[in-house]
């Protein structure tokens, strides 16, 4: 693979310096969030001015380019999406791309808390699967890790979306101390249900990065305690991401583990990034990126934004920084909650 050969074919949006193809757009529609997870966001985060943030019909033009230049999977996220008032009708209109057969689909990353009321309207929209972060069931260690959240919130929006019939994962940051010692319980809890689990190491994103290196945990630690218990299969499928999947034979459910700092997964890497504030991050581990939201707001053509987009994505970076064997470098000053997970 040499650059010189991808520099003589013609500028796409989607094929990067490195040959990778970029069909996977994650969206994030709004830095806000109900919680304040400590590894996210920390106690006191500064949010965006409202003007900053894009407006529903940027995204949706946003996104829609995309769609046109061959993204093929579109995710939305925040901060927490649903806390964006409107999010179901950006959904409903771009999937006006999944009825044209240019989008296979729409999902969503959500902390649960707000399921109960959404659900159903999210569905109808034509949101099929969504992910769901849930750490632990522990209510008192669930309040301390969010920042004051309720379990129950969360339980009752998984059992809202598990009625209108969402495919779900959860998602779960594993930290030593907090949630480590119990993900058999998480795992068994999803599996019963007809939920995957996907695990996830702590990342150094964001300003709370002391807290979350003391508790990084590499997940092969994790694997290890768990195959004591259960037979692991490891299933092939990748297509979907950056998660390594394994059935669980006893359960018969399926267990992701997600390993930005022990293993990069950046060679596979498929997937770019737009910030609340229309910043296109082409990796989460570093801060390359351009900000879309200049031409957006002053331009009408699509054809430029096009072409900003495949100058950026032609600029990715081959892969990221984290450094596993120092979590206590810093990541990069920009936040998880903003950038979209
Ligand atoms: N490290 C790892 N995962 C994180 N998430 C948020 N911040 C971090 C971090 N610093 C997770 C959330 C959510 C997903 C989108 O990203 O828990 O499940
Ligand atoms: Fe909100 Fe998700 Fe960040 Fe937690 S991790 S504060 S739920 S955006």
């Amino acid at each position: 693979m040499t650059l010189s050969s991808s520099v003589s074919a013609p500028a796409t949006p989607y094929v990067d310096a490195f040959e990778r193809r970029i069909d996977y757009l994650r969206v994030s529609v709004t830095d806000r969030c109900n919680y304040r997870c400590a590894y996210c966001m920390g106690e006191a985060p500064v949010f965006l001015p409202k003007r900053e943030l894009l407006t529903l019909e940027e995204i949706d033009r946003l996104a829609s380019i995309f769609v046109t230049g061959g993204v093929r999977r579109l995710r939305l996220t925040g901060g927490e999406p649903l806390a964006r008032r409107g999010l179901v009708d950006l959904a409903k209109s771009l999937s006006r791309h999944i009825a044209a057969g240019a989008l296979d689909e729409i999902t969503l990353t959500t902390n649960g808390s707000l399921l109960v009321p959404h659900a159903a309207a999210l569905f109808d929209a034509g949101v099929r699967r969504i992910n769901v972060s849930l750490d632990t069931l522990d209510p008192e260690v669930f309040a301390r890790v969010t920042g004051g959240g309720r379990l129950a919130d969360v339980l009752r929006g998984l059992d809202a979306a598990r009625a209108v019939g969402f495919g779900i994962r959860l998602n779960a940051v594993v930290m030593a101390g907090v949630n480590a010692e119990t993900i058999e319980d998480l795992v068994l809890f999803a599996h019963r249900r007809d939920m995957s689990v996907a695990l996830i190491e702590t990342m150094p994103i964001g300003r709370s990065n002391r807290d979350t290196s003391r508790r990084y945990v590499p997940l092969a630690h994790v694997r290890e305690a768990l195959a004591r218990r259960w037979t692991l299969v490891d299933l092939p499928d990748r297509s979907h991401g950056p998660a390594r999947y394994v059935r669980v034979e006893e359960t018969g459910g399926r267990l992701g583990f997600i390993t930005p700092m022990s293993h990069g997964f950046c060679r596979d890497c498929n997937r770019v990034r737009i910030a609340a504030d229309g910043r296109l991050a082409t990796c989460l581990g570093r801060s390359d990126g351009v900000d879309l939201k200049p031409l957006l707001r002053s331009t009408e053509s699509d054809e430029a934004l096009r072409e900003a987009i495949a100058a950026a994505i032609a600029r990715k970076p081959q892969g990221h920084v984290f450094d596993a064997s120092r979590p206590d470098l810093g990541g990069i000053d920009r936040a998880m909650w903003s950038t979209g997970g």
